[in-house]
């Protein structure tokens, strides 16, 4: 998943050329995906980073959700909030919905890369070990509203883009107040988009 974080970082075009290929193996992935890759430990950097969300978001998106633990996150920290988690896999879909634990969530199989949101729908994107498609985040982000990115082992993290690099390509499309959160073995950054 390195190479092809950092071609579709690079060139976002070639993605759909990989898309059918990453979903099919996070579809084998997905039934041992919670018990084996999800612990507090390596949500340790999104957690500092949500920590640092404020005011609370009416409506929250965690996107590459997998089984959906930043999804419950989010329920967890924000109750009221309408949380929608999305992924290309429609089996990590599936475990996701199993795993639910609050009526306030939706969980939809879609492509990051070509939402199926109007602009400026949410007031928090969240992403964790996910790769991100600046154009769409800037685009279903709220005016006043923040993205969260984080990898949860850092720059060992299999989806991995070097932090420099998400705060210059957000920085271009407007957003600003970054902050960075270093919890090892993860490493995080919030940033947020004028209102
Ligand atoms: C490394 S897993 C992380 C899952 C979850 N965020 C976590 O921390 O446990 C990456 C997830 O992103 C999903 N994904 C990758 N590219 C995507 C895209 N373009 N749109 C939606 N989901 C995507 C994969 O299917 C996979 O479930």
């Amino acid at each position: 998943m390195r190479a092809v974080t950092t071609v579709v970082v690079r060139v976002p075009a070639l993605w759909g050329l990989l898309r059918r290929p990453v979903a099919a193996n996070f579809d084998r992935l997905a039934a041992g995906w919670d018990a084996s890759r999800v612990d507090e430990r390596r949500l340790g950097a999104i957690g500092a980073a949500l920590a640092a969300v404020g005011p609370a978001p009416a409506r929250a998106l965690d996107l590459g959700t997998g089984s959906g633990a930043i999804a419950r996150k989010l329920s967890e920290r924000w109750p009221e909030a309408e949380v929608t988690g999305v992924d290309v896999s429609s089996q990590m879909i599936a475990e996701a919905r199993r795993l639910s634990s609050s009526v306030r969530q939706t969980f939809t199989v879609a492509d990051a890369a070509r939402l199926p949101f109007p602009a400026g729908t949410f007031d928090l994107v969240a992403l964790n070990n996910m790769i991100p498609f600046f154009d769409e985040l800037a685009r279903i982000t709220a005016r006043g509203g923040s993205v969260a990115i984080a990898y949860g082992l850092g720059a060992a993290t299999p989806i991995w883009v070097p932090l420099d690099r998400v705060e210059r390509e957000l920085a271009r499309r407007g957003f600003e107040a970054f902050e960075r959160f270093d919890v090892p073995p993860g490493l995080a950054l919030l940033a947020r988009r004028p209102a």
